[in-house]
């Protein structure tokens, strides 16, 4: 028997995350699940264990607004005496969490595992790029994707560990759309018709953090609306929010009637929303992905992507934040055929994952 040191900490880390750590539950193995504590309101952490039926991490931590070096180096100080037990540890995408975790196992000399490896933006000015290289030439287990993300790793010369085993978004979506269609009120709480309405997310550090570049974007969301005849319902994520104030664009952004700002929601409404909307507008990766899944379009309001599969189906469009081409943007993607195949797999890479990390132990 082995102990496996999972360590979660953001947003997208527990959503991804829950169908993983469940697989990894059931294996006969010992399994400490970790949060560093990156992610910390209510409803950017705690309503996801809820949504998802998720168990309590073994090992909570706090790491509230602290910059990103510190976020690395007290990850590692906070995480160490877990991760010194391990046999494996396992980490997710390309947060500071991921990037902290890796580098850990690497120091303490324990076996690596990385999942939704390999994906890369090629734009090293991205925070999350860099996590994703330095957690790929580190682990010894390298859950890709796609053959896109083992292809790359490739170009990097990382050949050994490389399993294609689809992305564990998919596990948690196809788990849990039932139950959100049963029980998320979403749509009637904000008086909202299928196809009624775009959803928008938007907290990219390179989008956020310039008052100008901020500014921008919120004409281009008033563009877009305009361009699709429809409301945009946008929950808006902590970072923005703050920066909106900080910069002074509170009262603009609220001058945008059709730009409907609310609460970050929880993953059953987020999925909700997203089935049920006529675009996706976003610089989140999860939301590029799972708008393949529910076949809605997508325009993403960014340069690139590190998610190129979405593009070569026509299932999104990159648009930068430029009003006029995203408005250009959302009426092509308003009338693209939604008959793509979703390229992220079929739900069972949780299992497969698990499967990988049992062979591995013995
Ligand atoms: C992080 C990840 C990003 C991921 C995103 C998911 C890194 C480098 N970036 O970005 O890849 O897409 O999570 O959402 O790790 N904040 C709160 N409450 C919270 C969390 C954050 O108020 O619960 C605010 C804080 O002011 C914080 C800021 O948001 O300083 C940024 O949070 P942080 O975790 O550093 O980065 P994200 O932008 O969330
Ligand atoms: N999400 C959510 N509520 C929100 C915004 C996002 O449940 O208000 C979910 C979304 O469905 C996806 C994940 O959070 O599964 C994406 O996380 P995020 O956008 O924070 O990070 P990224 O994917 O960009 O790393």
């Amino acid at each position: 028997m082995g102990r496996i040191v999972t360590i979660i900490g953001t947003r997208p880390e527990i959503i991804k995350m829950a169908p993983v750590v469940k697989a990894l539950d059931r294996l006969p193995h010992e399994h400490v699940l970790v949060h560093s504590g990156q992610h910390y309101d209510m409803l950017m952490d705690r309503i996801f264990f809820e949504d998802m039926r998720l168990r309590e991490p073994d090992h909570q931590f706090a790491l509230q607004d602290q910059p990103p070096h510190l976020q690395v180096a007290t990850t590692m100080r906070h995480v160490a005496g877990v991760a010194v037990g391990a046999d494996l540890v396992l980490v997710h995408g390309d947060t500071n969490t991921t990037v902290a975790g890796a580098l850990l196992a690497n120091k303490l000399g324990r076996v690596l595992g990385h999942v939704e490896a390999g994906i890369r933006s090629f734009d090293k000015t991205m925070p999350e790029e860099v996590n994703r290289i330095v957690a790929d030439q580190l682990s010894d287990l390298l859950f890709a994707p796609t053959p896109t993300a083992r292809d790359n790793l490739r170009q990097e010369n990382v050949r050994r560990g490389v399993s294609v085993v689809g992305n564990s978004v998919i596990d948690a979506l196809r788990a849990n759309l039932a139950l959100a269609v049963r029980r998320s009120d979403i749509l009637e709480k904000l008086d909202l018709r299928p196809r009624g309405y775009l959803v928008l997310t938007f907290h990219r550090a390179e989008n956020v953090d310039d008052p100008k570049r901020l500014a921008r974007a919120l004409r281009a969301f008033e563009a877009a609306a305009k361009a699709a005849g429809l409301p945009i319902i946008f929950p808006i994520h902590p970072r923005t929010a703050k920066n909106l104030r900080r910069f002074g664009l509170e009262k603009r952004a609220g001058t945008i009637e059709s730009l409907r700002r609310i609460e970050p929601t929880g993953y059953l409404d987020m999925l909700r929303l997203e089935k049920d909307a006529a675009l996706i507008l976003t610089d989140s990766g999860g939301l590029q992905e799972e708008g393949c899944y529910f076949r809605v379009p997508c325009v993403t309001l960014r340069e690139n992507t590190e998610r190129p599969e979405t593009l070569s189906i026509h299932a999104n469009v990159l648009a930068g934040t430029e009003p006029a081409r995203v408005a250009a943007a959302v009426r092509r993607q308003m009338a693209v055929a939604r008959t793509w195949r979703n390229p992220y797999g079929n739900g069972t890479t949780s299992r497969r994952i698990a499967s990988i990390v049992d062979k591995t132990l013995g």
